[in-house]
């Protein structure tokens, strides 16, 4: 989609459709007042005369409009001008851009992000705005033979300012919401593309494709032979059961200065997860595709990256595999040597995810991180504690989990913080072995984070449990490219980029 900035008159702007925001019939917010006024009170009439209140996500379309020179005003409920928060504005945002693509509208004036929303800025609404739309233009129906795509889809969204004051502001969040965006598209593209399309070679070879973007990032593939040489016998079981080799990917972005510490971001990319011997049930068993939408995450913020130039060293680690019950594969009681040395009772292959996972914070110690964040479906645990709203954050670095958070808060896609005690650490305890994959029933995403917090000791670490936000499941079943909005805004405020 086009994003453009029109400074000026509003009743003179041509386009096809201006988009307005009300909070009730009177009071007008000034972009409204400016038309009521071009229009010698037809606006306050209509408000006066139809159903429009103003209430949140009302929506009233109205035709020939006199004195000004768009075809159609599109008017918007705002809702209660004192609760008009980014969250409401959100809601409202999408409201509006659904009721265009309704209409057919291919061209939008928009000033719903004038004035802006309570505790935004015009940086933030017209990003928000952008990812909105965005969000919405989504589909994934490549592999449909006969894709229907929307007749006239919304093309050109103009962003409305009264005079050039932010228009470098607004330009700037224009770029960083569409860069955004395309890296979540990136993560939600691989995560809709099913198992037998997307394995652990595909991944690999978007990786690579990844690299010609930008001669700053470098991309390499680990192959089996040598994840052997290093030791990594935690993440080969996991692969042991599958026909497909596991790849370990390796991209490192150099955008900071030579000496900078890197962020490490390490995401789960488990490309079809059945279970392996402990099999899964078979319900929405198909959706066990998203299991390696932690790594497709880390896959959509580098791009996000590199479309940016952000400033910064970021590599990201994708360790990718299956988990199939073959006849090689990994059995309940087998003892593995991690290549941290220590040794792993696998009590149940489901709980593959960290297997996989230990081995790559341990390969990422070798970038002397400034902080590393494994991102992962990680457990259904998670779901059930947290719901599907925010992502479960754990950390052992008080500072890394303030940030994170921060990020969450501020690009609407959240995480919440749940505990890593020294309490849960003796649900690992093993009999055979220094510790088991499985910590049972109580506090099941917790322990899945204890597990990890013990590869991961030298490292400021966090770790990302996404099993209930990575993914919609029902009818409007879809990747939602989260977290790349978290990670992202994380990345622009260390570089200083955004408050
Ligand atoms: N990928 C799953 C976690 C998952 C399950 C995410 C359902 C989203 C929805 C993970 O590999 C897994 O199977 N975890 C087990 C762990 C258990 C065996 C300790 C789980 O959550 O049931
Ligand atoms: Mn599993
Ligand atoms: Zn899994």
């Amino acid at each position: 989609m086009n994003y453009n900035i029109k400074i000026g008159d509003l009743s003179k702007m041509r386009g096809a459709c201006l988009v307005l925001g009300v909070h009730g019939r009177k009071r007008l917010p000034e972009a409204a007042k400016a038309i009521d006024t071009a229009s010698s009170g037809h606006l306050s009439r209509m408000l006066k005369n139809s159903h429009m209140d103003g209430a949140k996500e009302q929506i009233l379309l109205l035709h020939q409009v006199p004195g000004i020179a768009c075809k159609q005003v599109l008017l918007v409920g705002c809702g209660k001008k004192n609760e008009y928060n980014l969250a409401a504005y959100r809601k409202v945002a999408a409201a509006a851009v659904a009721e265009l693509g309704r209409q057919r509208v291919t061209e939008a004036l928009w000033t719903l992000h004038q004035p802006t929303p309570d505790g935004t800025d015009g940086y933030r609404s017209v990003r928000d705005t952008v990812m909105t739309a965005e969000d919405f233009s989504y589909r994934f129906d490549q592999l449909k033979s006969e894709a229907k795509p929307p007749k006239r889809p919304l093309k050109t969204l103009d962003f409305w300012a009264p005079d050039k004051t932010g228009y470098a502001e607004t330009q700037r969040a224009i770029e960083h919401g569409c860069a955004i965006a395309d890296g979540g598209t990136l993560a939600k593209d691989l995560g809709n593309l099913p198992g037998n399309l997307c394995t652990p070679t595909y991944l690999a070879d978007q990786a690579l494709e990844l690299g010609t973007l930008s001669s700053k990032l470098k991309i390499s593939i680990l192959e089996e032979n040598e994840m052997q040489q290093l030791g990594m016998d935690a993440l080969l079981a996991v692969s042991r059961g599958s026909r497909q080799p596991a790849k370990l990917i390796v991209m490192e972005y150099r955008g900071g200065a030579e000496q900078e510490k890197p962020v490490v971001l390490v995401g789960k990319g488990l490309t079809f997860d059945a279970g392996g011997i402990s099999l899964k049930p078979g319900q929405a068993m198909d959706e066990m595709k998203y299991d390696m939408c932690g790594g497709a995450s880390v896959l959509g913020t580098m791009r996000t990256c590199v479309q940016l130039k952000l400033p910064i060293n970021l590599v990201g680690v994708v360790p990718a595999s299956e988990n199939l019950p073959g006849g090689a594969a990994n059995k309940p009681g087998d003892i593995l040597t991690s290549m941290s040395g220590r040794t792993i009772e696998v009590l149940n292959t489901d709980a593959e995810g960290r297997l996989i996972l230990c081995d790559a914070l341990t390969y990422s110690k070798r970038f002397k991180p400034d902080v590393v964040i494994d991102i992962a479906t990680l457990t259904g645990a998670c779901v059930i504690a947290l719901g599907r709203h925010p992502s479960g954050l754990f950390s052992n670095h008080d500072g890394l989990a303030r940030d994170l958070l921060a990020a969450g808060e501020g690009s609407g896609d959240r995480a919440w913080q749940l505990p890593l005690w020294d309490d849960y650490q003796s649900q690992l305890d093993s009999r055979f072995a220094d510790m088991a994959n499985i910590g049972g029933r109580e506090g099941g995403s917790i322990t899945a984070a204890c597990f990890l917090s013990r590869f991961t000791k030298s490292m400021h670490w966090a770790h990302l449990d996404i099993a209930g936000t990575a993914w919609i499941s029902g009818n409007k079943k879809g990747a939602t490219g989260r977290p790349v909005p978290l990670l992202s805004q994380y990345l622009l405020q260390r570089c200083g980029l955004i408050p």
